[in-house]
């Protein structure tokens, strides 16, 4: 063909888009997504399909430059910063079709203002508090351009062993579905195109947490039972309050890995869900399925993963590279490909980028690390802290001590006090443990001791450690993990405190002084050597940016610490899996029975139950009332009690309601949480804390996967953990 004819048949084709993008002004959303669609190369719509990684600094990367101009790349991961953001965005939109790009990060618990990991926070049990700093992420993220967040992480965990514990909500679903539904609120608001909220992304969808041995991206084989019961409802919850993204996971779910799963990402999350929004893979998830052997090379891992319903591809290529030749051959359908494109269109007509491309540069300067900001990080770290331990007349401290010796590698240590995932949190914003008293107690004397690492077996701090305890009125101890052992790819064997860090403790102890020992971690561990060596142990997590003025606040009193466990903590690595609500067994654990589900050398029971916290004051439930003895199976029923707070201080204490089916056509837990309430109160006073039972928390998917209420009787419980409380019971009839 001459090149005059090309040259006119540019002309007249770039005409022709340019009357299309001009009708598009006035038209609804989808009709111009669908105009736009009409417009586009094949190269252009499997460049939208299409995320790639900037560089871990924040930076786009050359070849990210040119794909912009070119109209052929629709998402970005990492690159961050509005002047960064803006440059690339600028290429985008002086590309032939305009299409602006979604730049995405991992705003996990905070951008620069980090709050506790997840798990920390959702101790709190105060759903409000993850929405706040959720909302607090999100106004962060925008300023640095950031549109989409890979959050919140809402597999259900039974592992500890799992190191990706430390992203969700614990082990129980209606707490993970509580928390699911807050941080979704929080990051997106009512309004996902105003500039401080952002895109969220439930993930990992789904059963990643059932890793086998506790081995990230290890296989999981759920029953589809389980799979309704425990791991899909917190994603129903987090699509239902109004997640846009969704993200499929590296897991194996029985025998189809979940980024090539028909089932869950169409049957379900389409199907039966109705969600409209985008699916992405997990990183590099589409290409692995080579790995997995179940494509016989990218392209036919392409074809499985678009088939099945991820329409974005994180980082491996695969679509971009095979989709034309996909198309082709009939691999893929082009309904398909727009179907995946318009989703992804949709997504960035609702984020307003259309209209508002790009970041406000002057914003990034005044909204990270504000002090409002830093005050909710430190408010909601407190509220994370779980009271373990502690014998009469140890915490709180009084201001007043002397002297104080801080020991343990965790003391001083900014970076790990932040955990993982930690967005752009800086160390030299982190308050430690030593700072944090030295500014709450400035009259007492604070020392440090490192003692030990982390991991390591040297006992060559141990002399100067005993040393410095000896010299002081009393010790806190700063134990723990160090960050980089919970969370993506750091799944333990053991749950042991690390390295010689319990043959310190006992040093210490021995030096004969009070001694207060502060948790870092971010799974549960098996501390009972710890908890036996010493009279109070505070329960601190990876508590962020603020951290060591939270605790600080907690050992002297400042806050009466109310949180409570949302997972397990086992006696032994060996009890694992170990949840509440499990189920009765055949042969229940009886002690007084040889032949009953137990184990010869250790009790059955956990170290520290789930939902279990102490105070500095003390609460009483009583009077357990039921609005009704029989309900109809779509009836209702009100619980409540009276709680006092009979101590001698203003506290908190999280009531729970837990219900148990007695008797149904599939075995049930033997306890389920289906209430809870945060309450604080003053010395001496009390009130009534009131639940509501509906079907759906009475109901569960019955042999035929239907989801059903079964008459009968049920029992049910309500106290201040998910072991005693007050038992009632009622009967449901038809
Ligand atoms: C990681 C994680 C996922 C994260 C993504 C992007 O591998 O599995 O949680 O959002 O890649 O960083």
């Amino acid at each position: 063909m001459s090149r005059r004819v090309h040259v006119l048949l540019a002309v007249l084709w770039s005409a022709a888009v340019v009357a299309a993008l001009s009708a598009q002004a006035a038209s609804p959303p989808d009709a111009r997504i669908d105009d736009l669609i009409a417009s586009m190369s094949v190269e252009e719509k499997l460049g939208q399909l299409q995320q790639l990684a900037g560089g871990a600094e924040g930076n786009y990367l050359p070849e990210q430059a040119e794909l912009a101009r070119k109209g052929l790349l629709g998402s970005v991961l990492n690159v961050r910063g509005a002047e960064r953001v803006n440059t690339l965005q600028r290429m985008a939109m002086e590309s032939r079709l305009k299409i602006p790009i979604l730049f995405a990060f991992d705003v996990i618990h905070g951008y620069r203002t980090v709050f506790p990991i997840p798990l920390g926070e959702s101790a709190s049990w105060d759903p409000a508090a993850a929405e706040r700093s959720a909302a607090i992420a999100a106004r962060e993220a925008g300023a640095v351009g950031l549109k989409w967040t890979f959050a919140p992480m809402v597999d259900i965990a039974r592992d500890p062993r799992w190191g990706r514990i430390s992203e969700g909500a614990g082990e129980d679903t209606f707490l993970g579905i509580a928390f699911a539904r807050a941080r979704v609120r929080g990051f997106q608001g009512d309004d996902i195109s105003r500039p401080d909220r952002v895109a969220a992304c439930t993930k990992h969808f789904v059963g990643y947490g059932a890793a086998e041995g506790g081995r990230d991206y290890n296989t999981t084989d759920i029953s589809e039972q389980v799979l309704r019961e425990v791991y899909l409802p917190p994603f129903k919850a987090g699509i239902d309050a109004g997640a846009v993204t969704v993200m499929s996971a590296f897991n194996d779910l029985n025998g189809v890995p979940t980024s090539a799963n028909p089932f869950t990402l169409t049957t379900i999350l389409r199907g039966e869900w109705k969600f409209d929004g985008v699916v992405v893979s997990d990183y590099e998830s589409v290409s692995q399925l080579v790995n997995h052997r179940i494509a016989a090379g990218d392209a036919d891992a392409a074809r499985q993963a678009l088939t099945a319903g991820v329409d974005m591809e994180m980082v491996s290529r695969t679509y971009v590279t095979h989709g034309a030749e996909l198309l082709k051959r009939g691999a893929w359908t082009m309904a398909q490909v727009d179907e995946a494109v318009r989703r992804i269109l949709r997504l960035k007509t609702r984020l307003g980028l259309f209209e508002r491309p790009y970041a406000d540069p002057a914003l990034e300067k005044t909204t990270l690390l504000t002090p409002e900001h830093a005050r909710a990080a430190r408010e909601i770290a407190a509220r994370s802290m779980v009271l373990l331990k502690n014998e009469p007349g140890v915490l709180p401290l009084s201001k007043d001590t002397r002297s104080i010796a801080v020991i343990g590698p965790l003391g001083d240590d900014p970076v790990n006090m932040m955990g993982n995932w930690i967005g752009d949190g800086r160390k030299e914003d982190v308050v430690t443990l030593v700072a944090g008293l030295k500014a709450a107690a400035p009259a007492a004397h604070v020392t440090f001791a490192k003692g030990c690492d982390i991991t390591g077996t040297s006992r060559e701090g141990f002399d100067e450690a005993v040393r410095v305890a000896r010299a002081a009125d009393v010790v806190v101890l700063a134990i723990g993990e160090g960050e980089i052992m919970s969370g993506e790819a750091a799944s333990r064997a053991t749950l042991d405190l690390p390295g010689g860090q319990l043959d310190l403790v006992k040093a210490v102890v021995g030096a004969g002084r009070p001694v207060v020992a502060v948790l870092f971690n971010g799974r549960p561990l098996a501390i009972g050597d710890l908890v036996d060596a010493v009279p109070s142990v505070v329960e601190a997590w990876f508590p962020g940016t603020q951290g060591g003025a939270a605790i600080s606040d907690v050992l002297f009193g400042d806050v009466n610490p109310g949180g409570k466990l949302p997972a397990t903590f086992p006696r032994a690595v060996g009890q694992v899996p170990i949840y509440y609500n499990h189920k009765s067994s055949g042969r229940p654990a009886a002690p007084d029975n040889r032949y009953t589900s137990k184990y010869v050398d250790m009790p059955v029971t956990p170290l520290f139950p789930f939902g279990f916290g102490l105070s500095y004051t003390s609460f009483t439930v009583t009077d357990l009332q039921l609005s009704a003895s029989t309900i109809r199976r779509d009836g209702q029923l009100r619980a409540s009690v009276a709680l006092r707070n009979t101590g001698p201080r203003a506290g908190d204490e999280v009531v729970q309601l837990y219900i148990q089916d007695v008797a149904s056509s599939v075995t049930r837990p033997v306890r389920e949480l289906r209430g809870f309430e945060r309450v604080s109160l003053a010395p001496g006073a009390s009130r009534r804390v009131e639940f509501l039972l509906t079907p759906a928390q009475l109901g569960f998917h019955n042999r035929d996967m239907q989801f059903v209420v079964e008459p009968g009787a049920f029992k049910v419980w309500v106290g201040t953990s998910s072991v005693g409380g007050l038992e009632g019971s009622f009967t449901v009839t038809e």
